[in-house]
C-alpha cells in the first residue's frame, strides 16, 4: 500500500462493461484495485434488466439503492421478468449538455448498482473509470459511484481538469458543474453542465472521497495538472500508446505501422519527479515488466488485457476464446487504427471475422447512431445546439455542418462494444450488431499468459502472475 491506500495491481477499466462489475469483484477479492468501466452504464443496466436479470443481480443492487422511488420506476420501465423474445432492446435516450432529471436518475442508479455489486467482497478496493471525452454522461456517472461508496476514479481519453473539483462538491453535497468543450462561436463561454443532487433526489449527503488517478500518456499532462491545486489529481496512470481501447494521439504521426515513435515514450524520471504517485499500464503483464516497473519509481501496474481475458470479465466467451484461439495459433491481430474512433483518437481494433474490426464485416453494417455516447456537440451564432458522431449516416452528418472526409472508415463504438459484452440491438429490420473488440498491442504478453495457462486463466490468476514480480514489501 501506498500513501493512497491503493494497491500495487489495478485492473484497468474496460468499456462498455467489459470490466463488468464481476470482474473488478474477483480483483478486489484478492485485496487489489478491481474497477469498474462507467460507461454507458445506464444502457448496460437497463439491457440486462430487458434480458430478465439473470442471477437477480440489479434486483438485488436496485434494492440497496437510498432512493426507492427511482429504483421501482427503473424496474417498472424496464424489467422483463421473461425476456424480451427476440424484440430489440427500448431505445435510450440520448445523453446531451442540458440536465434532464428521469435520464440523470437513471444514470446515478446504474453507476450505483454496479460500484455496489463489485464492492460486495469487501475485501480490497473498488474504481470506477470514466473517459474525459464523454463529458455530458460524466456528473451523473461519477455521482452514482460515489453513492456507492467507490475508493477510486481513473480517468483518462482527455485532460481532466474540472474532475477534481467535481469529486470535491459532490463529496460536500453540493452540486456539481463540468465545462463542455461545445463547438462554438468566438467569444462565447463553454456550456456547463450541472448535476444538483438535491433537484434530482430531493437530498445531497455528504459522501466519502475517493482517489483521483488522472490516465496520462506523458510528463507533460502530469506536471499541467499537478502544479495547480484545482486540477490536481491524487496520483497517476501513465498509459503507454500499446495499451487497449483509445490512446492518445502520437505527437507527431510518424511512418511506423502505429504511427508512433520515439517521442511517444514517457520519460518516466519526470513523471517521477513530478512528485505524485503513478502505476504504469500498457504492456505491463509479465513479471519482468512488473518488476521493471518498480525500478521505475511506480507504485504498480495497471493491466487490461489480460483481465479482459479472463474468465471473470464480462466479455462474451465466444469471443474470449476466439482471440484466445487466434493467441494459440500466433495469429491475433491487433492494430492501431486512426480512424475507428469518432472521437478522432486512436484506437485499438481487434481484426477477427465476424467483427467489425474486419473489412466484410464493417462493410455490410447500415450505419446507425442510436446510443450516442461519442456525439460531439456544436453551438450555432444563434445559440442552436446540434450533436453529430462520425459514425452516424452520411446525410444528417453533413446536414449537421459535418465534413464528408470525417466520415471515412469510422466505427460506431457504442453498438460495437456493446455487442461484444452479449447485448447488442437486435434491430426491428432484422440486423444484429456485429461486435467491435478492442485489446493493447502487447500480444507476446497473451502468448506467454498461454503458456503457463494454456486452457486460459481467472483473474486471481492475472493478479497472482503480476504480484510474482513485485517486491516482497508490496505484496
Ligand atoms: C477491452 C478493453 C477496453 C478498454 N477500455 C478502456 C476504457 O473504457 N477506459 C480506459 O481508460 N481504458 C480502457 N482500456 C485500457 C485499459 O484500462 C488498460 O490501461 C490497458 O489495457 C493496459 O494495457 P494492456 O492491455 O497491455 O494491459 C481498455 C482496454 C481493453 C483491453
Amino acid at each position: 500500500m501506498n500513501q493512497l491506500g491503493l494497491p500495487p495491481i489495478i485492473q484497468g477499466g474496460m468499456g462498455a462493461a467489459v470490466s463488468s462489475w464481476q470482474l473488478a469483484y474477483a480483483v478486489s477479492s484478492e485485496g487489489q484495485l478491481g474497477v469498474v468501466s462507467g460507461t454507458a452504464l445506464e444502457t448496460v443496466v437497463a439491457r440486462r434488466l430487458q434480458d430478465g436479470d439473470q442471477g437477480g443481480h440489479m434486483r438485488r443492487a436496485l434494492a440497496a439503492f437510498p432512493y426507492q422511488d427511482v429504483a421501482q420506476h427503473i424496474l417498472d420501465t424496464f424489467y422483463l421478468p421473461e425476456g424480451r423474445h427476440g424484440q430489440p432492446y427500448r431505445p435510450m435516450r440520448r445523453i446531451t449538455i442540458k440536465p434532464h432529471t428521469e435520464h440523470d436518475q437513471l444514470s446515478v442508479a446504474a453507476n450505483f448498482v454496479e460500484v455496489w455489486l463489485a464492492k460486495q467482497s469487501g475485501k480490497g478496493k473498488v474504481g470506477i473509470n470514466f473517459l474525459e471525452k464523454l463529458q455530458t454522461a460524466t456528473p451523473a456517472a461519477l455521482y452514482g459511484a460515489m453513492l456507492a461508496g467507490v475508493d477510486a476514479i481513473l480517468m483518462g481519453a482527455g485532460i481532466p481538469r474540472e474532475i477534481p473539483q467535481l469529486i470535491r462538491d459532490f463529496a460536500d453535497g453540493k452540486p456539481g458543474h463540468l465545462s463542455i468543450d461545445s463547438e462554438r462561436p468566438s467569444g462565447v463561454d463553454a456550456p456547463v453542465l450541472e448535476f444538483n443532487p438535491q433537484e434530482v433526489f430531493g437530498a445531497a449527503p455528504k459522501l466519502n472521497k475517493p482517489a483521483f488517478l488522472a490516465i496520462v500518456t506523458a510528463e507533460v499532462l502530469a506536471s499541467y495538472l499537478a502544479r495547480n491545486e484545482e486540477t490536481r489529481p491524487d496520483g497517476f496512470v501513465v498509459e503507454h500508446h500499446s495499451a487497449g481501447g483509445h490512446n492518445a494521439p502520437p505527437r507527431r504521426m510518424q511512418e511506423t505501422e502505429t504511427g508512433y515513435g520515439p517521442l511517444d515514450e514517457p520519460n518516466f524520471q519526470k513523471i517521477a519527479d513530478v512528485g505524485l504517485p503513478f502505476w504504469l499500464a500498457g504492456g505491463r503483464s509479465t513479471p519482468e515488466s512488473v518488476t521493471e516497473a518498480f525500478a521505475l519509481g511506480a507504485q504498480g501496474v495497471q493491466v487490461g488485457s489480460l483481465f479482459a481475458l479472463s474468465n471473470d470479465s464480462g466479455l462474451l466467451d465466444k469471443y474470449r476464446k476466439q482471440m484466445l484461439d487466434a493467441a494459440r495459433n500466433g495469429n491475433l491481430r491487433v492494430r492501431t487504427d486512426h480512424r475507428a474512433s469518432p472521437t478522432g483518437f486512436p484506437f485499438k481494433v481487434v481484426e477477427l471475422p465476424g467483427t467489425v474490426g474486419e473489412e466484410s464485416t464493417y462493410q455490410a453494417r447500415p450505419r446507425l447512431c442510436d446510443l450516442g455516447y461519442l456525439r460531439s456537440s456544436h453551438i450555432d451564432d444563434a445559440g442552436k445546439v446540434t450533436y453529430r458522431c462520425a459514425a452516424e449516416p452520411d446525410a444528417p452528418f453533413i446536414k449537421k455542418g459535418g465534413e464528408e472526409d470525417d466520415l471515412r472508415a469510422r466505427i460506431c463504438l457504442c453498438n460495437g462494444l456493446m455487442a461484444s459484452i452479449g447485448l447488442g440491438q437486435e434491430r426491428a429490420d432484422g440486423y444484429h450488431e456485429a461486435p467491435l473488440l478492442t485489446l493493447g498491442s502487447t500480444t507476446t504478453d497473451v502468448e506467454s499468459m498461454l503458456k503457463v495457462h494454456p486452457e486460459g486463466w481467472s483473474a486471481k490468476q492475472v493478479v497472482d502472475r503480476l504480484l510474482s514480480g513485485a517486491p516482497a514489501n508490496v505484496k
